[in-house]
Formats: C-alpha cells, structure tokens, sequence
C-alpha cells in the first residue's frame, strides 16, 4: 500500500481514518494531530510552563518527544515507585526516561518515594487492607498527588499525562458499566484548574495505542515494553481486551465512543455531586494539599496508616 501524501511505501494505515502514510510523513502527522487537539480543546500554549509524567512507557515518552517538537517549554517529572527492587520495573523505567532527557537534553525531575515516605510501593501496599487487596490503588493515589504537588510547588502551569484512547475508553467503560456518575462528570481531556490543584490535559487522548507505539518504533525510542507486574489481572485491562473484539469488529468504535461521550456531555449533566465536593475542598492539615476528606487528605492518610503498622510490626518483631 502507497503513502495517501506520496509515492513512498506506506508504514502504518490506519482503517479508522482511511489513511496510510509512509514514516517521514507519518512521523509529520502526530505532531500535526497532536498541536490540533491541544489547540481545539484549550490545553496550553507556548507561553505555559509545562509539566509532562513520564514513566518510561511508549505514551509518555513520545508525548515528550512530540511537545518538545512542537516548541513547547515542557520538562519531565518521573516517580521512583520501587517496583521490583534494584535491577527490577522501576529500575529499569527510571533509566529508560534518564537516558531520553540526557539524549534530547530535556529538563527532568525525579521524585523517589521511598526517599520520601521511608517505603516503596511494594511494601507500602502489604501494609495496607486496602493495598492487599489491590496493590495498585496506593501507588494510584500516590501518583496522583505527586504529579499534582510537584507541579504547584514548581510553578508549573499544566500537567500533562500520556493517556490515549484506549486508555480513556477503558476507563469510560468502567465509569458507564458502573455508572459512576460522579467521575463520568469529570472525565475529559482537560481539568481545569480549581484551588490547589493544577489544570491537567491529555493530549493524545484521540491516538490508539498502536499509534504511540508506531510513533515510538520508528523515531528509534527506546521504551519500558513490559506492563508493571502488578498490573495483571486489572480490571482497565479486561476493559481494554473488551473494547479490541469490539474494535475488531467495528472500525473505529473506541473513537467514536469516547467522542459520542464528549459530545453528550456538553449537554447532559450527570450530577451536582463533583460541584459539591468542589465547594467542601479545604487544605490537607499535613501537606497543605486540597482535599475533601476533613482533616488528613487521603495520601497523608494513607501513608501514615502505613508507618503506624510498620512501627506495630517492628515493635512485635515481625518483619514486613
Ligand atoms: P498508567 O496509569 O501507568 O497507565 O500511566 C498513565 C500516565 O501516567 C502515563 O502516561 C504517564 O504520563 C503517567 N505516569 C505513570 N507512571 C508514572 C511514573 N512512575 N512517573 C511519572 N509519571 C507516570
Ligand atoms: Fe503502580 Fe503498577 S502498582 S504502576
Ligand atoms: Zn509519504
Ligand atoms: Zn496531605
């Protein structure tokens, strides 16, 4: 098949948009694509501070990659979550995103928990019913409020992450599976700012995963390609194999339904319950951070949940 712009052989088609290119013209159209939707939904401007997570998978790295092309004034920040000890994940993702910003000399902060809160994620998770349950959601929560308190402390303007569509498909699948109203209300791909929390975006919310990917394979980015071992057995991926037989069945059916929802959400309301925890948001007591939850926000909670059963452990002799 030919390249739709020239007479070279084309590397990628993609059947949801009839379109093939070949690599130079390829490699032209995803930063042409990406400057559209930041443009069209607002996201930022040249003249922003840009904060951009990066946890050395193929998303992050190439949205750094296609930002810093763009002109844009876009630094890395990367959370050392201490997955899988010293030559492990973490490892290894650490030294994937060092080594891409010593390469395009790009400005990267590295923020390791262990170094902060005295515990990795690993450990932090066994100590916690919550944790044992689901290791992810602590290191989620922790993510979550690193990025956000990096960014403030920094004077960062916006947050960016390497979400895609299959990602903001899987996750609006589960939001609609369990109609969870109060967080289709503030899925999107931008959040604006609101007291203490930095406007947040996700610019290749439109490109599949295969894209990212192919963007990656052929710029010669080198990339984490393992999932964090934790990961197995998410439900994001359950949802992520449902939307592929669906997607193989229909072109293009992930795109069409994270746009229909964009679209019905400009003129549906769901509820006034994200507005009311907006109006209760107040300064976490410890980190100063806003929070809904009185007194403790839910990250200082949390970790001070953890070091309280880590001293009970010690105190009776049993190790974690
Ligand atoms: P995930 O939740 O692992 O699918 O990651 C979604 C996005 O969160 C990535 O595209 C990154 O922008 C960001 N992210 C995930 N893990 C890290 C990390 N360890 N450090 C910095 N950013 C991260
Ligand atoms: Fe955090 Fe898997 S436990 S990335
Ligand atoms: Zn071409
Ligand atoms: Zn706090």
């Amino acid at each position: 098949m030919k390249c739709r712009k020239c007479d070279e052989k084309a590397v990628i088609h993609m059947r949801q948009h009839k379109l093939a290119l070949c690599k130079n013209h390829y490699l032209d159209w995803i930063p042409k694509q990406t400057q559209r939707f930041i443009h069209d939904n607002n996201m930022f401007s040249t003249e922003d501070r840009i904060l951009v997570a990066v946890s050395g998978g193929k998303d992050s790295l190439v949205l750094w990659d296609v930002l810093s092309r763009l002109g844009y004034q876009v630094d890395g920040l990367y959370i050392g979550l201490g997955i899988d000890g010293g030559n492990g994940y973490s490892a290894e993702s650490r030294r994937i995103t060092e080594s891409f910003a010593a390469e395009h000399k790009l400005d990267l902060i590295t923020y390791d928990i262990e170094e902060h809160e005295g515990l990795d994620i690993p450990t932090a998770a066994s100590l916690t019913r919550r944790g044992r349950e689901r290791p992810c959601s602590i290191c989620g929560l922790s993510k979550r409020h690193i990025m956000n308190r990096v960014a403030i402390e920094n004077d960062y303007d916006v947050l960016v992450t390497g979400h895609n569509l299959d990602d903001e498909a899987a996750v609006l699948l589960g939001n609609t599976l369990n109609w969870l109203t109060a967080y289709l209300q503030r899925q999107g791909p931008v959040l604006p700012t609101r007291s203490g929390l930095v406007k947040k975006a996700k610019p290749f919310f439109r490109f599949y995963e295969r894209e990212t990917a192919a963007y990656a394979l052929l710029r010669g980015i080198e990339y984490m390609y393992d999932e964090c071992p934790h990961a197995d057995g998410a439900k994001s991926i359950y949802y992520k194999v449902l939307l592929n037989r669906l997607e193989a069945d229909r072109r293009g059916a992930k795109l069409s339904f994270y746009l229909s929802f964009l679209r019905a959400k400009e003129t549906m309301s769901f509820n006034s319950e994200g507005d009311d925890v907006e109006r209760m948001l107040h300064p976490c007591t410890s980190c100063g951070q806003p929070t809904s939850t009185p007194d403790l926000c839910t990250y200082c909670r949390t970790w001070k949940e953890v070091r309280d059963r880590r001293e009970t452990m010690l105190e009776q002799g049993i190790e974690s």
